[in-house]
């Protein structure tokens, strides 16, 4: 199987074009929901966490997990990768969503400058805009945290009126950091359910890039270039779902995010 973590909810917007663009897998989804939101977390506890849930998806025999939350991808996945996984698990691999991303970014914006909404541990982190830099070394880089934006929708809220009060102050303040941004990226897996809000605080003329299609393109790509990664992974096309949290609470709630109707079982770390 291919494991596809996140802290909640956020990267099944990943998932869905995973399994859209490559059905053939096997594909297990690890959500923390119990201990989200991530992004307001210090670093030493998102590794914690995130090597916890890497470790339950090996122990369910993922070869592969991708890290479908940027603010682990930012804050854990280096340590992973180059500390971990040589003692742990030499034979397997976990890859971001940040890499994928930056290395295509700049190819959105005609003006050369982009902005950024990311949790506030992804902003933080810097990792975007050092990522960037080495892909798109001229292309002007603006950030703006929306520590509010998780909470809301890992509660249901996104869709009120109130929510869209907090859509348009992060919008504005990063649109107020340069007239020239023609692109925003939504650097939270979580940001797609609320892209509709987002394009109509930004206005005409201002792109909105989501990340699910860039990953997924992305991972075929590696399966192409690591056939010995692709030999190991199931294709029964099965997929399943497990949350740390109540599972009456994940099926009712998931099915926004995965736009299909999901059966989660309880996981335990
Ligand atoms: N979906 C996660 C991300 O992409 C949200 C992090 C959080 O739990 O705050 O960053």
């Amino acid at each position: 199987m291919i494991g596809v973590f996140d802290s909640g909810y956020g990267g099944l917007t990943v998932l869905k074009s995973l399994v859209d663009r490559l059905p053939q897998y096997d594909y297990i989804y690890l959500g923390d929901n119990a201990r989200a939101p991530y992004g307001t977390r210090s670093f030493e506890t998102v590794y914690q966490y995130t090597l916890e849930s890497v470790e339950w998806l090996f122990n369910k025999g993922c070869p592969l997990v991708i890290l479908a939350c940027n603010t682990a991808s930012a804050k854990a996945l280096r340590s992973i990768q180059q500390q971990d996984l040589p003692h742990m698990e030499p034979g397997r691999r976990v890859l971001g969503v940040i890499r994928p991303t930056t290395e295509v970014i700049g190819n959105y914006s005609s003006s050369g400058e982009i902005g950024i909404l990311a949790t506030p541990g992804t902003v933080s982190s810097e990792s975007y805009p050092i990522e960037i830099e080495k892909f798109f070394p001229g292309l002007k880089v603006f950030q703006q945290a929306c520590p509010i934006w998780v909470p809301l929708i890992e509660n249901n809220e996104h869709l009120t009126d109130g929510a869209y009060y907090f859509v348009k102050k992060c919008v504005r303040s990063l649109l107020d950091q340069s007239a020239h941004i023609d692109t925003i990226l939504l650097a939270c897996t979580h940001y797609p359910l609320l892209q509709d809000k987002i394009a109509m605080a930004a206005g005409p003329g201002v792109r909105i890039v989501s990340q699910g299609e860039i990953v997924a393109l992305s991972l075929e790509d590696y399966l192409k270039r690591h056939p010995d990664m692709e030999e190991k992974l199931g294709k029964g096309g099965s997929r399943a779902f497990y949350t740390t949290d109540s599972t009456e609470d994940f099926d009712r709630h998931a099915t926004t995010f995965y736009q299909a109707e999901v059966r989660s079982s309880h996981a335990r770390l």
